[in-house]
């Protein structure tokens, strides 16, 4: 099947980055979400982007429109049936991807992958929710998502050949590097990145360091583009968190165990940059 019409569910950090690259790259994109006010953010979001890749002089002014023109937003998931390709990257809930897996398996051609940017999730245990587990694949992005070559694609349990061809090629069309990974929890980015991450907060929260101290050893020492605390506060605290409990349940390990500290900041409603507060204030 050709690949021209992309529907991406969600808008959020995840989710608009997504709509951008594809649009960028000439695809039609149907980008849906639950309420205007998301719908809103995100496009302006996207819109933003692309006019610093203006000023940056990696696209033209004319460029940016034709992309922003190849976005449609829809607040109708029914919205999806004239997509070739699906990819969902709503909240990094098991239950919220369950409901949305199940309705656009019914919403879709039999033939569409239907894929997830899940950070963690299963993609066996979404695919087994459909009528077409092959077709069924993990395509997982990186923030910023115009800005990070990586896409580690997923092979549930069930995912065919094909399906994986095809969202190798679908990646290397908007310019990023596909790597192959098994399902497994947390797949090889979150299972090692997040782990380094809770450490960062255990070594705050007894007192070790400061998170600018912290994030100093990592700049300075390890050369990493942002300290962990600064890149969990980019990521989201709460996402942090969702992705330490599927680790830590689905690895069973006390290795993985949450920082109470990230709990505690989380229950306070300090997610890092998108609440104005995490580690640090913004
Ligand atoms: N959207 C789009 N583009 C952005 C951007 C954004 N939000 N933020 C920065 N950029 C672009 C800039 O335009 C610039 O582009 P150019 O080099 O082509 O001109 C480039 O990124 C560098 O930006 P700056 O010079 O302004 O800033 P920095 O040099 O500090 O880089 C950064 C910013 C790219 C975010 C860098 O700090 C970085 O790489 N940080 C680590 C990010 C990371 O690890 N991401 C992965 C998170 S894990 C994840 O997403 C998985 C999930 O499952 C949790």
């Amino acid at each position: 099947m050709d690949i021209n019409k992309i529907g991406v569910i969600g808008a959020g950090t995840m989710g608009n980055g997504i709509a951008h690259v594809f649009a960028r790259s000439g695809f039609e994109v149907v980008l849906c979400e639950v309420a205007q006010q998301y719908l809103d953010r995100g496009m302006a979001t996207v819109r933003q982007n692309l006019e610093r890749e203006v000023a940056r002089n990696k696209i033209t002014a004319g460029e940016s429109a034709q992309a922003i023109a190849r976005i449609r937003g829809s607040l109708e998931r029914q919205a999806l049936a004239e997509c070739d390709f699906v990819i969902e990257a709503a909240t990094e809930k098991f239950e919220i991807k369950a409901e949305i897996f199940r309705d656009i398996d019914r919403i879709c051609h039999p033939g569409v992958i239907l894929s997830s940017n899940t950070s963690s999730i299963s993609i066996t245990k979404i695919a087994a929710l459909t009528k077409r587990p092959d077709k069924v694949i993990g395509m997982h992005f990186f923030n910023p998502v115009p800005v990070m070559k990586l896409v580690e694609v997923i092979r549930g349990l069930a995912t065919s050949d094909e399906t994986y061809a095809t969202v190798k090629s679908l990646a290397e069309k908007l310019g990023k590097t596909p790597v192959e990974v098994n399902d497994a929890p947390g797949f090889v980015s979150n299972r090692v990145l997040m782990p380094l991450l809770n450490e960062a907060m255990y070594a705050v929260m007894e007192g070790v360091a400061t998170p600018q101290a912290v994030d100093e050893v990592f700049k300075l020492g390890m050369a990493h583009p942002m300290g962990p605390l600064t890149l969990a506060d980019f990521i989201g605290l709460d996402v942090c968190l969702d992705i330490m409990r599927v680790l830590h349940d689905g690895l069973g390990d006390p290795k993985y165990r949450p920082c109470p500290l990230l709990i505690k900041m989380v229950d306070a409603g300090w997610l890092g940059r998108k609440s104005g507060r995490g580690f640090y204030q913004y």
